[in-house]
């Protein structure tokens, strides 16, 4: 079994034999302390994810949502409201999830579909290439831009530090290795990065007028809500929708593009046009792109014959709930009408589910629609390279070749 807390466990792709051990032989497991951190249980059946998911009473949000211990001090500095619980946590939910709902998602599909048509055009004159740089990182990108109301010209800026925070293990992102090197001066910053300081300024200029955003933004929604986020608030909101909004689809397209690029006979079948309502989501849940999110237990639990006790992390792995044979037929397979897809990329089940499923999941499909449209064939040249972490299954490069028709 491969050790969950270590980075380098990652960089082949997500230890998927080492998760399918664990559901079938230690379903809640427990992983020794850690770099300076307390040891974790690691829940990865999809049954008890989904329960803990759905009992924030017991496995609470609120005393941090990452693999690292926090002091209070750093947990109050850098928490969003996904790091508190209900009924705390709905009170600002209710302020943001009217921008993220699914009828004023569904406004943005002609935009979506102008920027799509757009990049992969530009994808098949290329033709040969990194389907990461060419396809999946732009949309997304781009998105980003029109969802929180900021300037085009900001983007590139924003998305490396976005980059930066999501992928804070892996040296090509971040010259601030977390498990590497001494990161505690950015304690009190968003993943303890240093672009969580430059990303803070950023939002500063936001609220005090000097970087202008779009009245139709995110933004702007949130800045003139009733009873509207305190400053640390709306900056630590703004650093989690750069990272959160952003390489979660990036890697759900790249996943998508992996796997059609593998398998000439599935994209042939994408191409038929029978999917296009089914197939993102049995591609976002292969790709799970984030492997899981950390719960505190409130109370001791008896589970599976062991005891967690009050205060232990818990390990909530998305990732390996989304492969559990006893959900999913053929778990490893893409099956694109997979009946009742019940996967839990999105957090399902718990008062976090993710804000942004409906913009990923236009994306997604809007991307499968195009490229159907525009290509004929897809080849994979070489591997993807993946990130040095356990928190995300970052994608990081994917040689492939576009045939035009
Ligand atoms: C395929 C793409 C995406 C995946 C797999 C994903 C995954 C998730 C997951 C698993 C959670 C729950 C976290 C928890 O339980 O603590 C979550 C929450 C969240 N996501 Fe996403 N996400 C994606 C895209 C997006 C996008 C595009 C946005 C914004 C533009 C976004 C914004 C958020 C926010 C704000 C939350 C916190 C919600 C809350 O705590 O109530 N996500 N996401």
């Amino acid at each position: 079994m491969r050790n969950l807390a270590d980075h380098d466990s990652f960089t082949d792709g997500v230890p998927h034999a080492t998760f399918a051990q664990m559901r079938a032989e230690a379903p809640l497991h427990w992983t020794e302390a850690f770099a300076g951190n307390k040891g974790f249980w690691s829940l990865t059946r999809h049954a008890d994810i989904l329960a803990a998911n759905r009992d924030p009473a017991t496995f609470s949000s609120a005393q941090g949502i990452r693999i690292e211990d926090q002091t209070r001090e750093e947990y109050l500095a850098r928490r969003t409201f996904q790091e508190t619980d209900p009924p705390e946590h709905f009170a600002t939910r209710r302020i943001v999830q009217g921008a993220f709902a699914k009828p004023v998602i569904a406004r943005f599909e002609g935009v979506v579909r102008e920027l799509a048509r757009d990049i992969v055009a530009r994808a098949v004159a290329q033709g040969t290439g990194d389907g990461v740089a060419m396809i999946a990182k732009e949309l997304p990108m781009k998105m980003l831009g029109r969802i929180l109301g900021v300037p085009d010209a900001d983007l590139d800026w924003l998305v490396e530090k976005g980059d930066a925070l999501i992928g804070n293990t892996d040296p090509d992102f971040t010259d601030t290795v977390l498990d590497k090197v001494d990161t505690s001066a950015y304690a009190m910053m968003p993943f303890r990065s240093p672009a969580g300081v430059e990303l803070y300024d950023y939002a500063d200029a936001i609220l005090d007028g000097a970087k202008p955003v779009t009245d139709d933004g995110i933004l702007r929604c949130v800045l003139d809500a009733e009873g509207a986020l305190d400053r640390l608030a709306f900056k630590n909101f703004f650093c989690l929708l750069v990272a959160a909004g952003n390489d979660t689809t990036r890697y759900s397209i790249a996943m998508a593009l992996y796997l059609l690029a593998r398998d000439p006979a599935l994209f042939d079948a994408v191409r038929s046009g029978q999917y296009f309502d089914t197939a993102g989501d049995e591609f976002i849940r292969l790709a799970s792109p984030t492997l899981h999110f950390r719960r505190t237990a409130t109370r001791d639990i008896d589970l599976h014959g062991q005891t967690i006790r009050e205060g232990d992390k818990v390990l909530l792995w998305f990732v390996s709930g989304n492969r559990d044979a006893e959900v999913f037929d053929q778990p490893d397979t893409p099956i694109l009408d997979r009946p009742s897809n019940r996967n839990l990329a999105f957090g399902q089940g718990g008062p976090h589910v993710c804000l942004g499923m409906w913009l990923a999941r236009l994306e997604l499909r809007v991307v499968l629609e195009e490229l159907s449209r525009q290509a004929k064939a897809l080849t994979l040249l070489d591997e993807p390279a993946w990130t040095r972490s356990n928190f995300i299954c970052g994608v990081k490069s994917l040689p492939i070749r576009i045939t035009a028709p």
